[in-house]
Formats: structure tokens, sequence, C-alpha cells
């Protein structure tokens, strides 16, 4: 069997995406230095699947650190999940952000390259197409125009990653780009747990639910949409994990880079998403209207042919087990804390 290496495995996606792995038999090797994680991931992991991935806390720009796992292991791809991504905080620390995200990706290459690796998959973002694009989002429409260093690391290692490939005719680079993940593995176990105020509108409404903050704000009711709130393409983020086994599985016959998108096809509201969550956890979420945040775009979902096409992956799940795992994963984080603070 294969045996793939996810950089940045302990996060969010990188769980759910090993998790599935593990699943379809793969070998999976999780590097991931825990700067956005924590360790106790691995045991979740092996509780839902019954496999422990191999482990190794080591950051993905530090080549001394990354190098014996090249050595030791006959590694067939890599799936590069690790960077930083909060978009507000690359505004106030550009320099971090360039130098974090470009470094990871340039050392996992080259050391690939001197190993001989050849099927690299990225976790890129819709962020890519920028302002200027009108939705469905395309692959061939024109990348750029982004108002932040975060969305600008992306399109930076999407360049790096063409040229890289352009240059080296055997090198297979998927570029996937997520819409909008939301919801949790069916168990509870994983989802996404941000650090302070969530950022994010699925992370934000839940903690609502959960009494932890007492209302949402929409950001903006005045955009052109049919109810005035802005709209995007929210996937289930195990759908988006059997995305990458399927891009994994098309990086074994293909060469060159090539970009694909990882959404549903279709646009929902934040007023829309709220009642969804109201109906599937049975709780009302207060909300105020606020004014627009600055950035953000009025509308955004995918063209999913392509995915279809190449992949032969399409996201399955429906926004209502979106919200029901999300809201279940929040429960369960919630019944831990209840149950360590007992003891
Ligand atoms: C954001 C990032 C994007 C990144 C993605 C990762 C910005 C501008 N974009 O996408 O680069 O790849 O997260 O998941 O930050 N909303 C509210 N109230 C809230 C939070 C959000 O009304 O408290 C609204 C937003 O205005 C937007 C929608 O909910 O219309 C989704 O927002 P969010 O979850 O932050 O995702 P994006 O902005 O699409």
């Amino acid at each position: 069997m294969e045996t793939v290496l996810l950089t940045g495995g302990m996060g969010y996606i990188g769980s759910h995406t090993a998790v599935e792995l593990l699943k379809e038999g793969y070998e999976v090797i999780i590097a991931d230095d825990l700067s956005n994680s924590s360790a106790d991931v691995l045991d979740r992991i092996y509780a839902i699947t019954g496999t422990k991935p191999r482990f190794y806390q080591v950051n993905a720009a530090d080549k001394a650190q990354m190098e014996p796992i090249f050595k030791d292991y006959p590694i067939s791809a890599v799936i590069h999940f690790a960077g930083f991504k909060a978009v507000g905080e690359s505004v106030v620390k550009p320099l971090m952000y360039y130098r974090n995200n470009l470094d990871s990706a340039l050392t996992v290459l080259e050391l690939m390259a001197k190993y001989d690796v050849q099927r690299f998959i990225f976790s890129s973002s819709a962020t890519v197409y920028g302002e200027k694009n009108t939705p469905p989002m395309t692959e061939e429409m024109p990348t750029g125009g982004i108002t932040n260093p975060y969305g600008w690391t992306k399109y930076m290692i999407e360049e790096i990653l063409k040229d890289a490939a352009k240059a080296d005719q055997e090198l297979s680079v998927v570029l996937l780009r997520y819409f909008n993940p939301i919801g949790a593995d069916e168990s509870g176990l994983i989802g996404e747990k941000p650090n302070g105020i969530p950022n994010n509108l699925m992370p934000y409404i839940a903690q609502v639910a959960a009494g932890i903050r007492d209302h949402l704000n929409v950001f903006g009711n005045d955009y052109p949409t049919p109810d005035g709130t802005g709209i995007r393409d929210y996937i289930h983020v195990t759908d988006l994990a059997r995305g990458h086994v399927a891009a994994l599985r098309y990086s074994r016959t293909h060469a060159g880079a090539e970009a694909i998108n990882l959404g549903t096809g279709h646009g929902v509201s934040v007023l829309e998403l709220v009642h969804a969550f109201e109906k599937a956890s049975g709780i009302t979420i207060p909300y105020v209207i606020a004014p627009r945040r600055a950035g953000d775009i009025p509308e955004m979902y995918a063209d999913v042919s392509k995915a279809e096409r190449l992949l032969h992956w399409h996201a399955e799940k429906s926004i209502e087990d979106c919200c029901r795992d999300s809201w279940n994963f929040q429960k369960h984080a919630a019944d831990e804390l209840r149950v360590m603070r007992s003891k």
C-alpha cells in the first residue's frame, strides 16, 4: 500500500483526511509542529479508524527535522496542509506568513526532489480567485487580486508549483482549491477548534449555540444577494477529505500541475446557514446585523465540473449534515471539558 506524508496532518482538514486515507488502507505519516493543533488528535484518529498514524512533531519548514522522514520511509506522495491560515493575523504579521508558508512548501519540494518523490497535493483556497471574478468560479479564471497576505501565500505557492512542474516532467501536482469547509467527522471526536474568538462563520454559530458567545454578528445584509447576506459554498470536511483521496489516486497517472475546485457548486447565504443550524440543533441563534467585514465579497461558489471529470468525485453531504456534525462536535467538546473539570 502507498505511504503518504501529511504535513499539518493534525489540523482540521489534515486530520479528517488522515481518517479517510486510513479507512482506504493507506499508510499515513503525519508531520506537524502542533503550533495550531494538539497531540490528542492522534488518539482520536485511532479511536475512529483503529489505526494510529506515525507522528513526527516537526516543523515542515525545517529541513533537518524533515529529512529523516524522507530517508526512512518509501513516501509515494505528500499532501501539504502545513501553513498559517488566519486572514486577519496575516495582515498584521505579513512577513511571518510569507516566511512560514513559502518556506514549508519549498522545503518539502526540495526534499521531494532529493528523495525522488513525485506527487504533491496542495491545500490551496478559493481565495486565489480574488475579488474580480464572478461565480461560479472555474479553474481557468485568472487568479490574483487578493486582499490579504494569507491569500497571497496560497497564490504564490500555486505559481511556484506550476513552475516546478514545468521544469520537472515527472512531477505531478494537484492544487486543491477549497471553498468553505465546515462540519466534522460523524464521531464528534475531531473537528475545527479555533483558538479564541472564531473568525469563521460556522465555529462562531456553534459557540453561540453552546452559550459561549451571546449572539452572532451578521456582517452586512445589503449585499446584492436574495436576502442581502453573503453567499458561500460550504462543503462538509469529510467530503473535502475524500476529495484528497480522489486527488491522490488521480496524481498516480497524471503529470504537470492541475488546479481543481473542491466545493459543492451551491451557494448558501449567512442567514440560510443560521436557519439550517437552528433546525439541526433545535437551538435559536440570536444575531444582529453588523457592518460589512473589510475584504469580504458578496458571493463565492464553485464550478465543480472539473473535479467530477478528473477526480470522479463530488460532495455528497447536505448543509443539514454539515450543521448536525458541527453541532455534534461542539457538544462533544463541551462534554469532554465538563468531565475533565469534574475530575
Ligand atoms: C475566510 C477567508 C478565506 C479563507 C477561509 C478559510 C476572509 C475574508 N476570507 O473565508 O480567505 O480561505 O475563511 O475558511 O476572511 N460571517 C458573518 N459573521 C461572522 C463570520 C462570518 O456574517 O461572525 C460571514 C462573512 O461575512 C461571509 C460568511 O459569513 O459572508 C463566511 O465567512 P467566513 O466563514 O469567515 O469565510 P470566508 O470569509 O468566505
